[in-house]
């Protein structure tokens, strides 16, 4: 009988299949909805054959070697694995899984909530209406910017990218973006997007997305120099990591004006807001809610219970982002 270690309850898409697969006592899940402090990770993978983590959790060397030598997979419930240390896994051969292609429509749906938001200062206006600081319709009151037919500039053509800039076509967008990956004129065609580099999509773009993965490269890949090279009057959104953006220097350029606002779903050290952020009106500030439907947590939860039973069962985990490893 396998040991499965949950560290933390994820939908019952996911608990189900574990418990059909093999059994409710194979499975242990941290029993409160909290991050799961690092000591009772420590106890918990003790012995077990697969760890299912969740974002939050750091999963390092210190966890794999505490679990021991039978640990078998490392299954992320998320997309993003920058909290797995990959290469200790791939070191002790435990493949590392996560949960591509089901949260990508939803997390540009949520991209495109903060873009509207900040543009229409939506979080300003209803804090001021619910104060009871509403005065009537006025004028000159809380004007925003317009949307439609900006230019969108999408910093990372993945997934999530793309699915940001099909939204676009519906708003009459000229779309930029950057790409890790060569400038492919079908690509071009297909998204009415043009590549280019990342100085022309920050002089150039009325909105800046960020959709890239979390990678040394990209730590603090907006800064205090990005800000000045973006229009005074654009608006910086990531719904990727907080840690690409530089958020004391973003905080300066919301308040000294040099940016326009900025819609932020992720941190530099979640749950911690930093304080300046939360000072700035300029800002629509969202608690990581990227995936958040119940409908996709269903299916990241599947997802990732699935790799588990596969790996388990001998077989190759669908979603192996470390194929070394196997
Ligand atoms: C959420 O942030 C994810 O990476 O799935």
């Amino acid at each position: 009988m396998p040991k499965i270690f949950v560290a933390r309850r994820i939908p019952d898409q996911g608990m189900n299949l574990l418990y059909d697969a093999f059994g409710r006592e194979s499975v242990t899940v941290y029993p409160k909805d909290e991050v799961i402090p690092r000591a009772k990770l420590l106890e918990g993978v003790k012995g077990v054959d697969a760890l299912l983590p969740i974002l939050t959790d750091r999963i390092d060397a210190e966890v794999m070697d505490a679990a021991g030598p039978q640990l078998k997979i490392i299954a992320n419930f998320a997309v993003g694995y920058n909290n797995v240390d990959v290469a200790a896994a791939t070191a002790r051969r435990i493949p590392v899984t996560n949960t591509p292609g089901v949260l990508t429509e939803t997390t540009a749906d949520l991209t495109w909530a903060l873009i509207l938001a900040v543009a229409r200062r939506v979080g300003e206006s209803e804090r001021i209406l619910r104060a009871g600081q509403w005065p009537g319709w006025g004028p000159m009151q809380l004007m925003g910017s317009d949307v439609f037919g900006k230019t969108l500039g999408i910093f990372g053509f993945g997934r999530i990218g793309k699915a940001v800039a099909r939204r676009a076509k519906a708003f009459d967008m000229r779309v930029l973006y950057t790409s890790r990956d060569e400038v492919d004129p079908e690509l071009d065609h297909e998204y009415h997007a043009h590549g280019v580099d990342k100085a022309a999509l920050l002089a150039e773009s009325d909105f800046v997305s960020v959709h890239c993965p979390l990678l040394p490269e990209t730590i603090h890949a907006f800064g205090a120099a990005e800000f000045k090279a973006m229009k005074k009057t654009a608006y910086l959104i990531n719904t990727s990591r907080g840690p690409v953006i530089d958020e004391t220097a973003l905080a300066k350029a919301l308040k000294s004006g040099e940016i326009a606002g900025a819609g932020l779903d992720v941190y530099e050290e979640e749950p911690k807001i930093h304080p300046e952020l939360l000072k700035c009106e300029n800002a629509v500030l969202l608690p990581h809610l990227g995936s958040a439907t119940s409908e996709t947590r269903g299916k990241m939860a599947h997802i990732a219970a699935t790799n588990v039973v596969a790996r388990l069962k001998g077989e190759r985990p669908p979603n192996c982002v470390n194929p070394d490893a196997l």
